[in-house]
Parts: structure tokens; sequence; C-alpha cells
């Protein structure tokens, strides 16, 4: 996983925890390089999670929360970096199409070793855009939290449905979203 992921997690977690709290983690966890994350470094994805683990554990939020409110939270952060993909007048559900074909399809180009999910989509009515996630490392949550972070980009409202989870043994996450 890229290290802006977990510098942006470090933020979030200072942010909305207080550093006593990203002090605390990294006691629990014990991150190999002491928790000094980068945003050009690359890092397991087995640390993340440890990290997401223990912060449920000690703020007794669920570990689908945290990643989703996470999603949203990195949202900001990924767009201004790669603002040449977020047009500040593209429709949303354009911008939602984009993303596999274009946006992570870049992102690949930039940095080789990005780990990014497949998601195919269903175009059934034009309030409505279906997507199916394909990830080993199964971060659906995450694929709502920044889906939501878009919207709030954009200025719009959306509400999602989550019926099919690879978390519950399906091949893919089936993400019906509705926009407002
Ligand atoms: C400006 C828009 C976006 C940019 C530049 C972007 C770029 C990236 C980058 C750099 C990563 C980290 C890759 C790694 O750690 O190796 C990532 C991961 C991911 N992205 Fe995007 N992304 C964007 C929007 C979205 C949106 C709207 C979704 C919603 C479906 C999404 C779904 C994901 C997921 C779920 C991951 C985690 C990796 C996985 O699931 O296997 N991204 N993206």
């Amino acid at each position: 996983m890229k290290g802006i992921v977990f510098t942006v997690f470090n933020n979030m977690i200072e942010e909305k925890f207080g550093l006593k709290t990203w002090q605390a983690l990294l006691d629990k966890v014990q991150p190999e390089g002491g928790g000094a994350y980068t945003a050009g470094g690359t890092y397991s994805d087995a640390e993340l999670f440890a990290l997401v683990t223990e912060l449920s554990r000690q703020t007794k939020i669920d570990v689908p929360t945290l990643i989703e409110t996470f999603g949203i939270y990195m949202f900001p952060v990924l767009a201004q970096k790669y603002s040449l993909f977020v047009q500040p007048n593209m429709d949303l559900k354009d911008f939602l199409k984009s993303i596999d074909s274009v946006i992570h399809l870049e992102v690949k180009k930039l940095e080789e070793n990005a780990e990014l999910p497949t998601i195919s989509y269903i175009d059934p009515a034009p309030h409505q855009l279906i997507m199916l996630y394909r990830s080993p490392r199964k971060l659906c949550h995450l694929a709502m939290g920044l889906t939501k972070g878009a919207a709030n980009h954009f200025k719009k409202d959306l509400s999602i449905e989550h019926p099919l989870c690879m978390h519950k043994g399906e091949d893919h996450c089936r993400l019906e979203i509705t926009f407002e």
C-alpha cells in the first residue's frame, strides 16, 4: 500500500482522536519503521489492517465504519494530489465511471507498485450506478467512503446499498449507488 494511504491515516487519527491515540496505536502495533511514514514509501497492507484493528479496539468503533470514514477523509487529499483527473465541472456519475479506466490506470502508470482494485460498472438508469468491486484487499468500505468523499467534493448527495460483499464470501462487492 502506498505511503500516502498511511500518512493520510496518521493525519486523520491525530485530527479526530488526538496524537495520544496515534502514539498508543504505534506502541501496540510496533510497525517496522516505527510509524514514520512518508508519502513516497510503500508499506505492507497487513500494517494498515493492524492499525485499523487496534484503533477499533481502542475507540470501540467497528472496523468497517472506521475504514469508510477514512475513505471520506482521504478523497480530498487524492483529489488534490492528482488534480488533473478531477475537473471542477465534471458530472459525479461520469467521474465515478472514470475511476477504473482512467484514474487508477494513470495512477498505476505513475506509481508502478500501486495496488489498485478492479471496478466494473452497470449503468441501469440515469440516477443510478452499480459498481462491482474486486480486490484481494477487500477494501469495499474504503470504496464506499471514497465514493461519498467524491460526492462531497462535487457537492452532490448519493446513497449506497451494499447487497453483496466479499467479506460474506462473494467474489465481488456490489455497490448500488442512487444519486439524489
Ligand atoms: C481522485 C480520485 C482518485 C485517485 C487519484 C485514486 C488513487 C488511488 C491511489 C493512489 C490508491 C492507493 C494505491 C496503493 O496504495 O497502492 C488508491 C486505492 C484505492 N482506490 Fe482510488 N483513487 C481515487 C478515487 C477513488 C474512488 C472514488 C474510489 C471508489 C470506488 C476508489 C477506490 C479505491 C480503493 C478501494 C482503493 C484501495 C485499494 C484496493 O481496494 O485494492 N478510488 N486509489
